[in-house]
Formats: structure tokens, C-alpha cells, sequence
């Protein structure tokens, strides 16, 4: 963990990779953004997934980016501990154009997708 933001650290991620990972799941706890540039630049060197856990981060941004749109795949929570809330409910937010293509053509189509 990095002391100034409380979030996860990028020299303890990478030391903790192996042959076995997938996938990079970050928390952008109370709002206050992960280190993404060092976070992406390790997706790519090892070939990683980048998931943003984002329910506590609606309205942060990184680099005037918002918070769950700069790794591949974000999510938001509408709980109603969160500051947009609807009961029970969340979003995922695909930033990769094959898994997007994926989703949307789920044979369930049970969820409703809002292409930007
Ligand atoms: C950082 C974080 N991730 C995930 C969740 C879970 O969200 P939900 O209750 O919408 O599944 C919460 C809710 O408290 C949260 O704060």
C-alpha cells in the first residue's frame, strides 16, 4: 500500500506477479485515484488485464480522466452508501472494444449496455 494515498502499490503488484495472474484488480479507495500510469505500464509489460474497482470513485478523475474508464474494464456502485445511488444496483464499464462486442451480444441479454 502507498502511504500518501492509502491505495494499492505498484512495486508490491509487480513483485507479486507469476506466470498465474490475469488479471490486475485495483481499488480507488475513498475517491483518491490508484497510481494508473504505473498500473497500465505493468498490464502491458506482462500482458494484464486492468480491472478498477471504482464504486467509491464517481466524479475522481486521473488526468482528467474519470476513475473506472482507464483500465479495461471499470466498475461503479449504486448502493445506496454511495454518493449516486439507486438501492441494489452498479455499472460495468467495458474500455475494450472485444469484450464490449461480447457483452452486447450476450444470448441472455439480460443487461441493458449504453454504448459511448
Ligand atoms: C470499494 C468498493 N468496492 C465494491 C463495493 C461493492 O459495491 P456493491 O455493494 O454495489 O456491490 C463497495 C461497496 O461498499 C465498495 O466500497
Amino acid at each position: 500500500m502507498k502511504k500518501e494515498t492509502m491505495n494499492i502499490d505498484p512495486v508490491q503488484i509487480e513483485a507479486a506477479i507469476t506466470e498465474k495472474t490475469k488479471v490486475i484488480a485495483v481499488v480507488h479507495y475513498a475517491g483518491v485515484a490508484c497510481d494508473m500510469d504505473a498500473i497500465m505500464a505493468l498490464a502491458e509489460k506482462y500482458q494484464l488485464w486492468v480491472v478498477e474497482d471504482a464504486a467509491q470513485a464517481l466524479m475522481s478523475a486521473y488526468h482528467q480522466k474519470p476513475l473506472g474508464t482507464i483500465g479495461h474494464f471499470g466498475t461503479i456502485s449504486f448502493h445506496d452508501t454511495k454518493n449516486l445511488q439507486c438501492g441494489e444496483g452498479g455499472a460495468l464499464l467495458i474500455n475494450h472494444k472485444k469484450s464490449c462486442r461480447t457483452c452486447r451480444n450476450h444470448p441472455r441479454k439480460r443487461y441493458k449496455s449504453l454504448a459511448v
